[in-house]
C-alpha cells in the first residue's frame, strides 16, 4: 500500500492542521518581534496621485478590504450559502484572484508599518492594530498551509478564512478608518 493513499486516522487529520496552524503562529510571532525589535527608520514612501505615506497605505488598505470582500462573497456562493444564487462557471477564479490581490497590496503597506513605524503599543488603537498586523499574516499563512491538504475537516478552511479576513477588517477598523474619520477621506 502506498503512502499517498495511507487511511486518514483522528491523528494524522490532527497533525495535518496542527502544522499549519504551528507555521502560521511562528510567522505571526516573527513578525511582532522583529517590530519590536527593529528600530524603525520613519521612512517616508509616496506614490504618484496620492498626497502622501498615510494617503496611500489607506487607500491601499481600504482597497484590500474591498477585495476581501468580494472574495468572502465569492465563497459564499461557491459553497451555497446565498439562496438562490448559483455561482457562475468563474466564481472559483474570482475568489482565488480576489483574494491574491487584498493580500498583494497590503504587502506594501506591512512593509512601510514594520520597517518604518515598528511594533507600537502607545495607544490601545495602536497596539491592537499592530497585534491585528501579525495575526493577518499569520493566519494568511495558515491558509495557504491548508490549502493543498487532503482529508481536512470541512470547516477547517472556511473558520481559516473567516480568521483572515477578521484580521484585515481589524486593521482596517484599527488604521485606514481611524485615519478617514480624524485626518479626512482624501487621496
Ligand atoms: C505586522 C504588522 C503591522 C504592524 C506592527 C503595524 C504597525 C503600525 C503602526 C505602529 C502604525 C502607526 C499607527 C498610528 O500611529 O496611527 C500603523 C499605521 C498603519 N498601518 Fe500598520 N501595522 C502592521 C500591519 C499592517 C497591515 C497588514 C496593514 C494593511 C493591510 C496596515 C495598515 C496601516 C495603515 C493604513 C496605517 C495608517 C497610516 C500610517 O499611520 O502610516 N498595517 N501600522
Amino acid at each position: 500500500m502506498s503512502v499517498r493513499s495511507a487511511p486518514q486516522t483522528p491523528a494524522t487529520r490532527l497533525v495535518a492542521i496542527l502544522l499549519p496552524v504551528a507555521a502560521g503562529s511562528a510567522v505571526a510571532v516573527a513578525l511582532g518581534v522583529y517590530g519590536r525589535l527593529h528600530e524603525p527608520t520613519g521612512v517616508a514612501i509616496n506614490l504618484a496621485g496620492f498626497s502622501g505615506t498615510l494617503a496611500v497605505k489607506t487607500w491601499f488598505t481600504s482597497a484590500a478590504l474591498a477585495l476581501a470582500l468580494v472574495q468572502v462573497g465569492s465563497a459564499l456562493v461557491m459553497y451555497g450559502k446565498v439562496r438562490g444564487v448559483v455561482g457562475p462557471p468563474w466564481i472559483g477564479t474570482l475568489h482565488r484572484w480576489s483574494g491574491r490581490a487584498a493580500v498583494l497590496l497590503t504587502v506594501p503597506v506591512v512593509v512601510h508599518c514594520l520597517y518604518a513605524l515598528g511594533f507600537q503599543s502607545a495607544t490601545p488603537r495602536v497596539l491592537l492594530h499592530s497585534l491585528f498586523g501579525c495575526f493577518f499574516f499569520g493566519a494568511f499563512t495558515t491558509k495557504m498551509l491548508l490549502l493543498n491538504r487532503r482529508g481536512l475537516p470541512g470547516g477547517a478552511l472556511p473558520v481559516v478564512g473567516g480568521l483572515v479576513f477578521a484580521g484585515l477588517v481589524g486593521l482596517w477598523l484599527t488604521s485606514a478608518l481611524w485615519v478617514f474619520s480624524t485626518v479626512g477621506v482624501s487621496l
